[in-house]
């Protein structure tokens, strides 16, 4: 089974990955409960009727408070709810909050999990890919507010994170592919290795034996590229290599409606006009750049606009970017697959024409 460290001193922290997981789950859990910490959890509603074996399993009969499914949950509201049930649960400051569910959950809770007590212990237990390869690793937890999304936050790393695979069986249809966006966007800024695996397989799936490996390299790259700029602070690459096609994909996120495209989904599109403004800036051939809409296209992602957007607003959307640096917009380039970089003082007019071509009207 894949296990491995997210190094960040007093707060480094095991993930292990694989498959039925709940027994290590529940393990650990009693661990904690035999040290007289207050376990309780918090569970994805869709999760726990699509895996409620697994959450037997887990967490016994651990309190529980049971969060509807979908981004509005991310709210004051539901954190407000969070927080009062922990205090009625008697959690106090040795307490401990496990997350079971997608991104949603985990962000949710981990925010809740750092305010509560001015910080209690968090467990995450993602159950979509994008959350085992992406939202689980790193710290960032949050809700949305008016202005924008995860603008209300913390960095509080976990005590630790369980990725069961098996999990991702019951997971929506668009879902799976949504997070294997993450995974080529992983291959793309840091691996070329990972990128050639991803190409000679056959389209992964949640019985994939492969997976948990997969997962696990991501879960890698992340941690160690979160361990080198635990807050987002580098002045150039750090966190924000991470953000390799998110510009473009926040944009199509925003201006086609949220819920439109899912995450993975834009970031598929973010990913191809990524390498094509490498390719135009001369630093990757164009033959790479179709080997990465060949394999965006294994999983079913966009490699251009479903319906023409207007592109004023695409624009407009990019432009306040909060990977905006001293007022100047920052891209994520490859110089080749597998190496990626900021930059500054990308010409307007090369980004505009990406737009078009996209399907920008
Ligand atoms: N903290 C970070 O660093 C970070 C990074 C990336 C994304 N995010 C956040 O993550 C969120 C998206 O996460 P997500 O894609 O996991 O979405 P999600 O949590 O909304 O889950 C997607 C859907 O799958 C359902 N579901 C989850 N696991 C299931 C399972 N195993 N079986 C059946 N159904 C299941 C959920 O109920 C939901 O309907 C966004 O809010 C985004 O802002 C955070």
């Amino acid at each position: 089974m894949p296990e491995l460290e997210v190094k960040l001193d007093q707060r480094s922290y095991k993930i292990q990955i694989g498959r039925s997981l709940a027994p290590a789950v529940r393990a650990f859990a009693d661990s904690l409960a035999a040290r007289r910490s207050r376990c309780v959890l918090a569970v994805d509603e869709a999760l726990l009727a699509a895996q409620p074996e697994f959450v037997a399993e887990a967490f016994a009969d651990m309190p529980r408070i049971i969060l509807p499914s979908g981004e509005p949950t991310k709210c004051f509201a539901q954190f407000e709810r969070v927080c009062d049930f922990m205090a009625d649960s008697g959690v106090a400051r040795d307490g401990t909050l496990f997350a079971c569910g997608g991104g949603v959950t985990g962000d949710l809770a981990g925010f809740a999990a750092a305010s509560y007590l001015r910080g209690i212990n968090f467990v995450q237990i993602p159950t979509t890919l994008l959350s085992m390869v992406d939202s689980s690793v790193g710290g960032k937890t949050g809700i949305n507010i008016k202005a924008g999304k995860n603008l209300v936050g913390a960095f509080w790393q976990p005590l630790a994170v369980f990725a069961d695979t098996g999990l991702l069986e019951t997971l929506p249809e668009r879902e799976f592919p949504a997070g294997m966006a993450e995974v080529i966007k992983y291959g793309m800024l840091a691996d070329e290795e990972l990128f050639t695996q991803l190409e000679a397989l056959p389209r992964l799936s949640s019985a994939s034996d492969e997976l948990p490996e997969v997962v696990a390299r991501c879960c890698q790259i992340k941690a160690d590229v979160v361990g080198s700029d635990e807050r987002e602070t580098a002045a150039n690459n750090g966190r924000a290599l991470l953000n390799l096609g998110h510009t473009f994909a926040h944009a199509v996120e925003n201006v086609a409606g949220y819920g439109a495209y899912l995450h993975g989904e834009a970031v598929g599109l973010g990913l191809y006009m990524a390498a094509r403004l490498s390719c135009i800036m001369g630093l990757i051939p164009p033959s790479d750049v179709e080997r990465v809409k060949t394999l965006l296209e294994r999983y079913s992602l966009p490699v251009a606009l479903r319906e023409p957007l207007p592109l004023a607003e695409l624009e407009r959307v990019a432009g306040h970017d909060k990977k905006v640096r001293a007022g100047k917009l920052r891209y994520v380039i490859m110089d080749s697959i597998g190496n990626a970089r900021t930059q500054d003082g990308i010409n307007p007019d090369t980004v505009r024409q990406l737009w078009k071509d996209a399907g920008a009207a």
